[in-house]
């Protein structure tokens, strides 16, 4: 029964208060990274989810967005692409400066990366401001693809990161608020 798997994957992530800066409440996916039955059961719930959106390729961020979207992709049979932090992609790149709950950065992606008007889902393990994932969106476009929706493990209400993500018209599934 769905109600208790997810019961399950709720236990199997922790909070930590204060990291990395005072005020943050910070889930903590690694201990289910390290509970197969738990991990196996948040991927398959996720991939039913990402089923839905019928996506042509997944765009996952760089670095937690990378271990819940790599298994959908090859579940999926598309491609994966990774948006990824400054200076790491080795070829012509695309990138966006962002704001997040904790400090700001910059995505890169590579720029033959994607088709013109593939549908893309972007993924990641959380949903805070949705600074991070609509700076994703922005550079999918910037290439002529299209983004369906975007899929998280955990969705934090209250940071407004959903009502930013609808403002881009792009639709928000989380298994866990
Ligand atoms: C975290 C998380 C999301 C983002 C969510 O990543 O994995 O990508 O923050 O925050 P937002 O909705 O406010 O943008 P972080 O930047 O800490 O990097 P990491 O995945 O490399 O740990
Ligand atoms: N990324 C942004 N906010 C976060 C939080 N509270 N816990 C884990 N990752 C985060």
């Amino acid at each position: 029964e769905q109600g208790t798997a997810l019961a399950a994957i709720d236990a199997a992530i922790r909070i930590i208060p204060d990291f990395p800066q005072p005020g943050i409440l910070f889930r903590d996916i690694t201990p289910l990274l390290a509970d197969p039955k738990a991990f196996a059961l948040a991927q398959a719930l996720l991939l039913e989810r990402a089923r839905s959106f019928s996506p042509d390729a997944i765009v996952a961020v760089e670095a937690r967005g990378f271990l819940f979207g790599a298994p959908l992709a090859l579940d999926l049979a598309v491609p994966l692409v990774p948006v990824r932090k400054p200076g790491k992609l080795p070829a012509d790149t695309h990138s966006v400066d962002y704001g997040l709950e904790y400090g700001t950065d910059r995505l890169e992606i590579h720029s033959d990366a994607l088709a013109r008007g593939a549908r893309v889902l972007l993924v990641d393990d959380l949903l805070a401001t949705g600074g991070t994932v609509r700076a994703a969106a922005d550079l999918v476009e910037r290439l002529g693809a299209d983004v369906v929706g975007a899929l998280f493990l955990i969705e934090l209400t209250g940071l407004g990161g959903a009502e930013r993500l609808a403002e881009a018209h792009i639709g928000v599934s989380a298994l866990l608020r």
